[in-house]
């Protein structure tokens, strides 16, 4: 109750300027326009007869959605041909009723792929991933608003992970996949995503370079910057890094936007998380092919960061309970601005 009372009374009283135009806008979505602000959604949440706040949350905040696994290749094609497309069809459902845009994701990707595919003998690789490829993009062709085609292939240092599809095919499984997936849907914007991109630095200046080789062959139509960051972390060159992309001719995408810190929560997180969320916002409304920003979830309840970084959390714009946050507050002003 008092911490409730607290974080409201922050948020009003360190934006002073702008809690005209949250008391405008009561939305998200409506806030971001012509932009479209979304969230990754899980199937199991979504169907939750217990918490029907989950999907009444969704369906009026966001205009946009991810699945957050349900088009992951373990569960979209767990074994060599045998495809399972029904959680991922429950959110392209919802999307639809709700006139939501969904980002599909992802390809290829060396985690949350499905075992058989690292057993095979490298020369059958290309094969799996074209038929994967053919066999997901054509089943959802026209409901994607865009396809995170291959995710996460830099390591930090800026080289190419030697994951499978790097081992298999070189270089070269980028633009493969990309190729095929436009094959199989031409109206799909076709992204590449990754994490610690979001400033200028070794990884970003790799992807930078792939960039700029994929568009001149009209193979690649925008980039994700996942923005999973570290409160109080955030790199200072958001803005300025995504016009280095933006300037290529390609979309901007902030695909999986969160802010962790380790709990429990006190006073300074809530004000310096409010602000940090402004902050990225403000960076995507001053590039104009930043097209949109989604945030990797809709409560702390469900967020990925407990279960993945011991001791963090708080990472998302509603708490638990469904209370909005004070950076669900910064994030609408900084929106409506
Ligand atoms: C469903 O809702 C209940 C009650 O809020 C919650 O405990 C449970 O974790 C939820 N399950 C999923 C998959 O969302
Ligand atoms: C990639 O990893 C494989 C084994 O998994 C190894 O045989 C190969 O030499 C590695 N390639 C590079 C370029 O490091």
């Amino acid at each position: 109750m008092i911490s409730s009372i607290l974080t409201f009374a922050l948020s009003v009283s360190s934006l002073p300027l702008t809690a005209h135009a949250a008391a405008a806008v009561s939305t998200l979505k409506d806030a971001a326009l012509p932009r479209y602000f979304g969230a990754a959604l899980g199937q199991g949440h979504l169907q939750n007869a217990s918490d029907p706040k989950f999907a009444q949350l969704a369906a009026q905040q966001f205009s946009a959605a991810t699945p957050e696994n349900e088009m992951k290749w373990e569960i979209v094609e767990p074994e060599n041909g045998k495809f399972n497309f029904t959680p991922a069809e429950v959110i392209v459902q919802f999307t639809k009723r709700n006139n939501m845009k969904l980002r599909c994701h992802n390809l290829v990707w060396d985690s949350q792929l499905a075992p058989y595919v690292t057993t095979l003998p490298t020369s059958q690789v290309k094969q799996a991933m074209l038929s994967h490829i053919e066999g997901v993009v054509s089943h959802f062709a026209g409901d994607c608003y865009a396809w995170d085609v291959v995710n996460e292939p830099f390591n930090d240092d800026g080289t190419f992970k030697n994951d499978t599809f790097f081992n298999a095919m070189g270089e070269e499984y980028i633009t493969l996949a990309l190729q095929q997936a436009r094959k199989f849907d031409p109206h799909a914007k076709l992204y590449i995503n990754d994490f610690n991109i979001e400033s200028a630095n070794a990884k970003s200046d790799a992807m930078l370079t792939l960039a700029q080789g994929l568009v001149s062959k009209g193979l690649l139509d925008g980039i994700g910057f996942e923005s999973h960051f570290i409160l109080n972390e955030l790199p200072p060159d958001i803005a300025g890094n995504m016009e280095r992309f933006t300037s290529l001719g390609l979309d901007l995408a902030v695909t999986e936007l969160d802010i962790r810190y380790d709990l429990p929560t006190t006073d300074a997180d809530t004000t310096n998380q409010a602000q940090q969320f402004e902050e990225v916002i403000n960076a995507c409304q001053s590039v104009k092919r930043c097209v949109g920003v989604t945030t990797w979830g809709i409560t702390d309840l469900y967020s990925w960061v407990p279960s993945t970084f011991a001791g963090q959390g708080g990472a998302l714009l509603w708490d638990d309970d469904y209370n909005k946050k004070a950076d669900w507050f910064s994030t609408i002003n900084a929106l409506a601005n």
